[in-house]
């Protein structure tokens, strides 16, 4: 059995949230929040910026204290049991947070001696964290001297060389070309191999189709939450691919329109999100344009999760405008 098939029962939750809120002054960046995060899944947080996914993390890791609500972490309530829990949780932040005037292996002995291992343990696993996140040719250069993509392999290797049962990963990639970012992603499959959770942000639609699960954030409230593929069957849009000779004008007439819920250009094409109540989406979609004197090819295709994180933003916006 899978970690996330052992994920499926609710006595066996990493993170269960409870109305979990947060403000500052008068901006609410976390709203209600009700969260299940099942042990030994990859659990995908996607939002707008500011929608409240760092706050949200930090509200987990016990390091921002919740307006409203609770959380259970590992057994843990946070706030309250933050202390405990520290010790069993890794966190990596969204901006890089190690010395940089310190080498490679000097960052991770530092954070090894801040998790309290013995000098055996240090070295052993220091040791390992060098080879696995290919930093062993690194381990004397200043982390400050780092590319990105490295910098991100250094702080994931201090986020775990504890062992930590619960990672917390705020946008670990961003800013990683694409192949380190699927270097990253394998590595973080074989901890979920080994049992660890993992809760991880991302702007990248490509890895949020790789978590189990996703939930989808935006001004902080929970609009979405579920596997990806679940996401995309329940979307309440269909999607139109219009292909035409005049694209901006297409833009510019398909923009004015009431059952027109986004439309996002790729070269010569339109992807156009109508809801599912128009009927025929493809036909309404070429009546509206026909109407306007615009001949174009129409065609119903298959949402992506890019569609979906359109979908259930806007919704959100409008019912707040309404
Ligand atoms: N320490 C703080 N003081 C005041 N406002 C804050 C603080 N931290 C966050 N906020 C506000 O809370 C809201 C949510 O911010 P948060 O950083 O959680 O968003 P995010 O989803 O992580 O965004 P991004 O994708 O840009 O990282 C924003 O409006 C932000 O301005
Ligand atoms: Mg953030």
């Amino acid at each position: 059995m899978t970690g996330a098939q052992q994920g499926n029962s609710t006595s066996e939750l990493a993170i269960e949230a409870r109305g979990l809120s947060r403000r500052f002054g008068d901006v609410v960046a976390v709203s209600g929040l009700d969260l299940q995060v099942p042990k030994g899944m990859v659990y995908g947080f996607l939002g707008p910026n500011g929608s409240g996914k760092s706050t949200t993390i930090r509200l987990l890791c016990g390091l921002l204290l919740p307006s409203a609500g609770s959380a259970r972490v590992l057994g843990h309530e946070v706030p309250g049991d933050a202390e405990r829990l520290k010790h069993k949780i890794g966190y990596m932040t969204q901006r890089f947070s190690l010395y940089e005037d310190m080498t490679v292996l000097e960052n991770l002995d530092f954070i090894a001696r801040i998790y309290g291992l013995s000098r055996a343990l240090r070295r052993a696993r220091i040791s390992d964290a060098l080879q696995q996140y290919g930093l062993g040719e690194l381990q004397h250069h200043f982390a400050g001297t780092l590319s990105g993509g490295q910098r991100q392999r250094l702080s994931l290797a201090a986020a775990t060389l504890h062992r930590p049962q619960l990672l917390l990963l705020d946008e670990p990639t961003s800013a990683v070309d694409p192949q380190s970012r699927r270097d990253f992603w394998d590595a973080l499959f074989a901890l979920v191999e080994q049992g660890t959770t993992i809760l991880v942000s991302t702007h990248y639609m490509d890895e949020a189709e790789r978590c189990h699960r996703l939930a989808i954030l935006d001004r902080g409230v929970l609009v979405a939450d579920g596997a990806p593929l679940q996401l995309m069957a329940d979307m309440d849009c269909a999607v139109v691919l219009v292909e035409s000779s005049v694209p901006r004008k297409v833009q510019r007439a398909l923009a004015a329109q009431e059952t027109v819920r986004s439309i996002t250009q790729l070269g010569m094409r339109q992807r156009v999100l109508v809801p599912h109540t128009v009927g025929r989406p493809a036909e309404h979609v070429r009546g509206l344009l026909l109407a306007v004197g615009i001949e174009a090819q129409c065609d119903d295709t298959a949402p992506s999760l890019e569609d979906v994180f359109v979908a259930v933003t806007q919704a959100s916006r409008s019912e707040k405008a309404a």
